[in-house]
């Protein structure tokens, strides 16, 4: 059952019952409707209560069943608020916790509302790429006043139950519980207090008007079109309450409905949704049930207190863990703790932390030159320098002297995690834990599952990823693990864009237009050329038949590794982040080019796109298939969390999947008869080249 029926007295209960969030979903649409029905034919039921069970009153429509009949099947949302709204005896909404979307689009189809304090109430639709499609846009204004009403729903933030109650004129909520335990009890006295009252209010029916009329919704678009960028709903969501002050409620609510539909099938709501489901499934690992037990984390001792040691070290610091930082030299800890105090000074400084907070930060933070001191930490995540035998020193001692059950993690970004884990006599222990720089600010956690990682140890860390509020997904080991794997195929097709006719400025900003945050070139001037350098030299080695742009070394053997050498693909002003176009690179370019006898060509933005996303999505669809990534949208969440993939195109794998398998596949065989690019590689991954032909995606 998704709903309960009780009787108290003259009163009816309607208690919503689908966990997690009372999602409005079918069922529970067409059980509310029912009991309304049983409800308003009981000669003794004098009025009817609506309220949730457990965590929430209602999350809203069931994200789940977008996209499916089953999300209009009557009766769809708009014929439960009806069904409401007709109701011949009073329904009331005694409303906790959360109110969302189509639960408080519900909640304003009652006669009435009382609220528990503490409950925060959204209409969170335009986050979907949405606006609420069940009235909210027509009712909130008539409910709350139109400036409110439009902030809430414009920005889809949650506002408190109190503060709402404090709106002078408000007619959201009738009464204010004055606890959320006391909350049923007094609905159940408030439905009796109103039981007789006639006619029955409705919020359809009060006037809604804003006094300064066109100038304010001016206003409004000038300052959500700065905001909205690539999304459409927000502007919608003006149009919307605007409509609700110039049309009759009945059209104010055909033209919401319109809206609603038309965002429903843009790529961006589709994008966004996605990632709304992605991001929680990331935190899923197929045979790593729910229950599984976690260990016990209260404290953390970090190895190194370099770029990554130190920002790792924050993170756990902000939750309120304590931290022991461990490093060889008493200087290169001084630098490490001087380096965080600049960093949490910067944040007071705007503002953006306490005094008391950063002091009591910092009060969590000590430090170390002896392992003995590490001994009782119940989770080690080590951050020296990305050399085998470096970690086989340090996962040794910490072997020695951790205690038993104590978590070992490694935050390498290239290095063998089975191979780590065997420097230990406790290799179900160890983990990776790849944290994307800077550190403490960077969402994204990528969790590198050895061979022998015991299953407890995953759902620790992917719980504490929670608590440090990263975005965790899981990966399985492999050269570059999810990511970088992937990145390195993106800079290949880069090199090969500048042998055949581009300058980086092109490529970066046909990247940039696209919707990443930074092209490849400002990336690698950023993140340090001498990284992509040191990789491509092992990779010689290694792989001596794999085609490489020679640009990129001969780039670096000028010196010009980034911003941080004040020059890369880019020049730099001292101090200064902007890009500046080089001539000096550009001439360099030029001049390989001559030397290969290559004749330039016009490269379009389209192409340069596609060669860049398109190497990112085949080599995406390998390690799918090779079990390094457990579903494709975890591999979204990575380019969107750790590599700034335009987030309303929704990652690699959904844009590949929006654009059609089948047509990325033929890019691929036309990309391969370039015989300046590399054939093999865009020969479709097998995995790719069955999904298309079958005509199915990867999501
Ligand atoms: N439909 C279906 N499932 C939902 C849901 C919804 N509206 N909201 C949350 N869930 C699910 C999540 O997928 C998750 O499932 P899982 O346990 O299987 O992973 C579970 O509920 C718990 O979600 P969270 O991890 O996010 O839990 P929190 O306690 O942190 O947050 C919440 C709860 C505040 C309700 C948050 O989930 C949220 O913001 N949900 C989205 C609410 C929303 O966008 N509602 C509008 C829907 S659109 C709509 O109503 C259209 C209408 O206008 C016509
Ligand atoms: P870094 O050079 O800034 O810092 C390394 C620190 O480790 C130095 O302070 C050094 O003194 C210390 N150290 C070296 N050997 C040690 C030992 N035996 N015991 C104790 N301390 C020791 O390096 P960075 O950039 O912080 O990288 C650290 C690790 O993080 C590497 O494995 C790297 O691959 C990985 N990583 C780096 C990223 C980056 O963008 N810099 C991103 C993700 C991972």
């Amino acid at each position: 059952m998704t709903t309960h029926y009780e009787v108290h007295g003259t009163v009816a209960r309607i208690t919503l019952s689908n966990p997690p969030v009372n999602g409005l979903g079918h069922a529970t649409r067409l059980s509310i409707t029912d009991n309304l029905q049983k409800a308003n034919a009981d000669a003794a039921i004098k009025s009817i209560v609506i309220t949730g069970a457990g965590k929430a009153f209602s999350g809203g429509a069931d994200i789940k069943e977008f996209g499916s009949p089953k999300a209009m099947q009557e009766p769809n949302l708009l014929s439960v608020i009806s069904a409401v709204e007709n109701s011949s005896k009073p329904v009331v909404a005694a409303i906790h916790s959360v109110c969302m979307g189509g639960g408080l689009e519900l909640a304003l189809g009652c006669h009435y509302r009382i609220a528990a304090p503490g409950c925060s109430v959204a209409l969170p639709e335009v986050k979907l790429g949405l606006l609420p499609g069940a009235g909210g846009t027509q009712r909130l204004p008539r409910a709350l006043g139109v400036e409110p009403a439009l902030n809430m729903i414009v920005s889809g933030e949650p506002v408190k139950s109190e503060l709402l109650a404090q709106i002078p004129g408000q007619k959201l909520f009738d009464k204010m519980a004055s606890s959320a335990e006391s909350l049923q009890e007094e609905a159940l006295v408030f439905a009796q207090s109103i039981a007789d009252t006639r006619p029955l209010p409705l919020v359809r029916s009060l006037p809604c008007k804003h006094p300064k009329g066109d100038a304010y919704f001016q206003f409004a678009r000038n300052m959500v079109k700065g905001m909205a960028k690539n999304f459409p709903a927000p502007l919608k969501c003006v149009d919307a309450v605007e409509a609700a002050t110039k049309r009759k409620f009945e059209d104010g609510m055909l033209f919401e409905r319109e809206l609603f539909i038309n965002l429903m099938w843009t790529p961006e709501s589709r994008a966004l949704r996605h990632i709304f489901m992605a991001e929680r499934a990331a935190s899923k690992i197929p045979d790593v049930p729910a229950d599984t037990p976690q260990r016990e984390i209260k404290s953390i001792a970090v190895i190194g207190a370099g770029t990554m040691g130190g920002g790792i070290a924050m993170n756990f610091l902000n939750a309120g863990i304590p931290v022991r930082m461990l490093e060889m030299k008493q200087e290169a800890l001084d630098r490490g703790l001087a380096t965080i105090r600049k960093n949490y000074e910067a944040q007071v400084k705007k503002g953006k932390l306490k005094q008391d907070k950063y002091e009591q930060r910092m009060g969590l933070l000590s430090t170390t030159l002896s392992y003995d001191d590490l001994k009782d930490a119940d989770l080690v995540i080590e951050a020296v320098f990305e050399e085998m035998g470096v970690k086989e020193k340090v996962f040794k001692e910490l072997d020695r002297v951790m205690k038993p059950g104590a978590i070992l993690a490694s935050n390498t970004s290239t290095l063998d995690v089975n191979q780590i884990a065997g420097f230990t006599q406790r290799p179900q222990d160890v983990v990776g834990m790849h944290f994307f720089s800077p550190a403490n600010i960077m969402k994204l956690l990528e969790v590198v599952r050895g061979e022998k990682t015991g299953k407890d140890v995953l759902a620790t860390v992917m719980a504490l990823a929670k608590k440090i509020r990263k975005t965790a997904v899981v990966s399985g080991v492999c050269d570059g693990f999810i990511g970088n794997r992937m990145i390195e195929q993106y800079g290949r097709q880069g090199g090969f864009l500048l042998d055949e006719g581009c300058t980086p400025e092109q490529v970066d900003k046909a990247a940039e237009k696209f919707g990443f945050a930074m092209g490849p070139f400002r990336m690698g001037d950023l993140a340090g050329n001498d990284i992509g350098w040191a990789i491509r030299k092992r990779r010689y080695q290694e792989k001596p038949d794999m085609k490489y742009s020679k640009t990129a070394d001969l780039l670096c053997e000028k010196g010009r590794f980034g911003q941080k050498t004040g020059a890369g693909w880019y020049d730099y002003l001292p101090g200064k982040r902007d890009a500046i176009p080089s001539a000096e690179v550009v001439q360099m370019i030029e001049a390989h080019r001559a030397s290969l006898g290559i004749t330039p060509r016009k490269i379009s933005d389209e192409e340069i796109v596609q060669r860049l996303v398109f190497a990112l999505v085949n080599e995406a669809a390998h390690i799918l298939e090779e079990g390094i990534a457990n579903k494709a949208s975890d591999i979204d969440m990575v380019y969107l969390m750790g590599y700034g993939f335009p987030i309303f195109r929704g990652g690699p794998m959904l844009y590949a999947d929006q654009l059609g398998l089948f047509n990325v596949v033929q890019a691929m065989h036309r990309f391969a008869q370039n015989p300046l690019d590399d054939a093999k590689f865009w020969q479709p991954a097998p995995l790719l080249a069955r999904l298309a032909a079958e005509g199915k995606t990867f999501n």
